[in-house]
């Protein structure tokens, strides 16, 4: 596959990372699409950590491209601490990472706005990351954000900036707001236009000439502001379509499309989770903690839950997915038991269609197969044939019900801890 997209099947979280991680060894150039620094991962090789928002975790690679691309919003001051921190570890970003000047910027406004929309909303707050995300997406869509090459052009971002200062939304109008914003985005700025380039016309050349191109998505298929759980969703497409005009790749030009799942669910945030593990119910999983199950951006204990069939479904039929990677496998290995959601009844009558209507989804009640666990450690495993039968059960039991073939395992944050079958490359 010359361009294919890696992306999050669930509600984020899914361990695209180490998956985009191990992929990018095998590509020349990866775009991010969407999303901003909401998202977060973090790559362990050896002994060193690597903690990525912004930038793609390929450029630790040397011989891989890294872009930004122009449907991700981008926070110019946290993305130069992002790059001094890789610059510290050592990794070299010159002439490897390249940023798209259409790509929108946010602004300290958002990050307010994002905050006070989240008290209006009450009792049902979205539980956002609170970076600005959705604030900096409508000002795109309302025509009068502020993007990378408009950062880059002192009279227009004056101008720009001076109108949003002074529009209703964002109350903070006093002229010492206008100056110190202006003072640091200029400066920001500055620091950034060595990675400012025409990503779409590099990437255009880069498919010419056959390379190799990764597109990596954010976040996960079921937050995505159309198709996911809305309104508890972010404010992105997040599902391959979305992907694709997020990277400047024509949907006629991909390849492929690997969807990566966990062994099982989690989300962070408010909304709706069928398939979410109550109190009294019935509860193998250990501690958060233990799980690794706490956000790397926002620190939040994540809510666990079973492999949701139904919704997976959904969301390969959307996207259109060639091939999945499953992950965090060994969480798993001492399970007596595990659930696996194969149906959802909706007031007592079997459901074929996921309900839109948040009402109707929340009612979903999820019917369960309950599959013998393999009760032993996995972690040692360097091929398919050393996977104990009752867990490579397990994985067929999902392959069937998906129709689409597991080609990536992931059983551990090491990158030694991954089978890969090849055939989804
Ligand atoms: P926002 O993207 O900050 O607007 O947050 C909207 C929703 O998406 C919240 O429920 C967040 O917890 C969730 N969310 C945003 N980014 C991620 C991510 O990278 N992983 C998991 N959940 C996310």
């Amino acid at each position: 596959m010359n361009c294919f997209v890696v992306f999050g099947m669930q509600w984020g979280d899914e361990g695209k990372g180490k998956i985009i991680d191990v992929l990018s060894s095998k590509v020349s150039h990866v775009i991010r699409a969407q999303g901003g620094n909401n998202a977060g991962h973090t790559v362990v090789t050896g002994k060193k950590q690597y903690f990525f928002h912004l930038i793609p975790s390929g450029i630790l690679y040397p011989k891989v491209k890294c872009y930004l691309g122009p449907s991700v919003v981008i926070d110019p001051l946290f993305l130069l601490s992002e790059i001094k921190n890789l610059i510290k570890q050592g990794v070299s970003l010159s002439n490897r990472f390249f940023i798209s000047k259409y790509a929108h910027v946010i602004m300290p406004y958002h990050k307010t706005y994002d905050i006070a929309m989240e008290k209006n909303r009450g009792n049902s707050p979205i539980g956002t990351t609170a970076k600005g995300i959705g604030p900096c997406y409508m000002d795109m869509v309302a025509r009068r954000g502020i993007r990378i090459c408009d950062l880059l052009d002192q009279k227009e971002f004056a101008k720009i900036l001076k109108e949003n200062l002074s529009h209703p939304l964002y109350p903070l109008g006093a002229s010492d707001v206008f100056e110190k914003i202006y003072a640091d985005y200029l400066c920001a700025a500055k620091e950034l236009s060595q990675y400012v380039a025409d990503v779409e016309t590099m990437l255009f050349k880069a498919r010419i000439h056959e390379e190799k191109i990764l597109l990596e998505g954010a976040q996960g298929a079921l937050l995505d502001v159309l198709f996911g759980t809305y309104p508890y969703v972010t404010s992105s497409h997040t599902q391959a379509a979305g992907i694709c005009m997020g990277s400047s790749i024509p949907p006629t030009k991909l390849d492929g499309v690997v969807g990566v799942m966990k062994a099982y669910t989690t989300r962070v945030g408010n909304g709706p989770f069928p398939t979410e593990i109550k109190e009294g119910d019935y509860n193998p999983f250990a501690s958060c903690e233990s799980i690794r199950e706490i956000g790397v951006t926002t620190g939040r204990k994540r809510r666990v839950g079973w492999f949701d069939v139904p919704l997976a479904k959904q969301v390969i039929e959307r996207s259109g997915i060639t091939s999945i990677a499953i992950t965090k496998l060994d969480i798993l290995d001492d399970f007596e038991e595990i659930w696996v959601c194969t149906k959802y009844e909706l007031e007592g009558k079997l459901v074929e269609c996921i309900p839109a209507d948040l009402s109707s989804f929340s009612k979903l009640v999820p019917i369960y197969q309950k599959i013998p666990g393999w009760k032993q450690s996995i972690t040692n495993c360097k091929s398919i044939s050393d996977l104990p039968p009752k867990a490579i059960e397990y994985l067929e039991f999902l392959q069937c019900h998906l129709d689409v073939k597991i080609d990536i395992i992931s059983y551990g944050p090491q990158r030694e801890k991954t089978i890969v079958s090849g055939r989804c490359l």
